[in-house]
């Protein structure tokens, strides 16, 4: 669980303007790392900041034993680690959390706002080894986004993805919701009606992005009658379940319970249905 990670390569992916790094390290956290996992990074060599940072792994090679991970530099943490070299070693706790379900059959539907892609291609990846059918619906702000933030590792893979950008440089104008109400939307319209069950059966969806993204996607596709599971983000300190420093509110479908639950060891990954998003009690 807490280990050395020997780093292969760290660059950024296309244009530097978007600061999003590439960092492939050879660990054991690969053996057995899951998709929608992450790991808490180490990211000075001293004490600032003391606190290590969570990254989702965003690639899985088990047999070079290596996982990578696609991380943005947003503050001190990523910054210093942005400084990290090839040929030095991390300290590196993982593979963390509850991922995704992978689901037994039908088709899969991923939906993911700006970096919140990351986590998304191990998952697609694994549906795609179980023929599943699976599609991912990316919104983004511009053309260089995409082409920084990894869509070739995505088109390498061949799994068919469908854009939406703020400023229409590429795919669709608009957001990803609008994306998938005009792509995605009529056909489930005729399931509209049919019973929950009847429905999960055939789609399942999962939602990584920024909070306000997540909610709205993830209510569009539960009125559909879809098994909907998304992946939430909170600040985090210890990343293992002891300092309540990332609680969210959840409700228990069954007794209708609500409890607090941690992002980091209940989650990140939780179904749609159990999360209050705007709890206030
Ligand atoms: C489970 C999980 C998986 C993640 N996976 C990735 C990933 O694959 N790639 C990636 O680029 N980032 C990911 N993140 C976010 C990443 O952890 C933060 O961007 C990082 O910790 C910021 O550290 P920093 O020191 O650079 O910035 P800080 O100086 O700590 O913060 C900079 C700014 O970002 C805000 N911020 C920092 N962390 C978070 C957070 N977790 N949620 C909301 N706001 C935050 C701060 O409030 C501040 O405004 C993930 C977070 C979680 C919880
Ligand atoms: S970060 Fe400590 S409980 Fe989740």
């Amino acid at each position: 669980m807490l280990g050395k990670a020997h780093i292969i390569a760290h660059d950024f992916v296309g244009d530097p303007l978007y600061k999003i790094r590439r960092l492939i390290l050879r660990t054991e956290v690969a053996r057995e790392a899951q998709p929608g996992q992450f790991v808490h990074v180490q990211v000075a060599k001293g004490m600032d900041p003391l606190l290590r940072r969570p990254i989702s792994i965003a690639d899985i090679q088990r047999e070079a034993q290596e996982i990578t991970l696609l991380y943005r530099i947003k503050g001190k943490g990523t910054e210093i680690l942005s400084e990290a070299k090839v040929g030095e070693e991390l300290s590196l706790m993982g593979p963390l959390g509850h991922g995704f379900t992978l689901p037994a059959r039908g088709e899969l539907i991923l939906v993911a706002g700006g970096i919140g892609v990351f986590p998304l291609l191990p998952l697609a990846k694994a549906a795609q080894e179980k023929n599943l059918d699976v599609s991912l619906y990316w919104g983004g702000e511009n053309k260089g986004f995409f082409t920084s933030s990894g869509l070739d590792l995505w088109q390498e893979a061949r799994i068919p993805v469908f854009l939406s950008s703020m400023d229409g440089s590429i795919g669709e104008k608009g957001n990803v919701l609008d994306l998938l109400k005009k792509q995605v939307g009529s056909r489930l319209n005729h399931g509209e009606g049919a019973t929950q069950a009847a429905q999960s059966e055939v789609l399942s969806v999962a939602v990584c992005g920024p909070q306000v993204m997540t909610q709205v996607v993830s209510d569009y596709f539960l009125q559909k009658g879809a098994a909907v599971e998304v992946s939430l983000e909170e600040r985090m300190g210890c990343a293992v379940g002891a300092c309540l420093g990332c609680v969210c509110t959840l409700k228990d479908k069954v007794s209708g319970r609500i409890y607090r639950g941690k992002v980091c060891k209940d989650g990140p990954v939780f179904k749609g249905e159990e999360v209050l998003w705007d709890y206030e009690g």
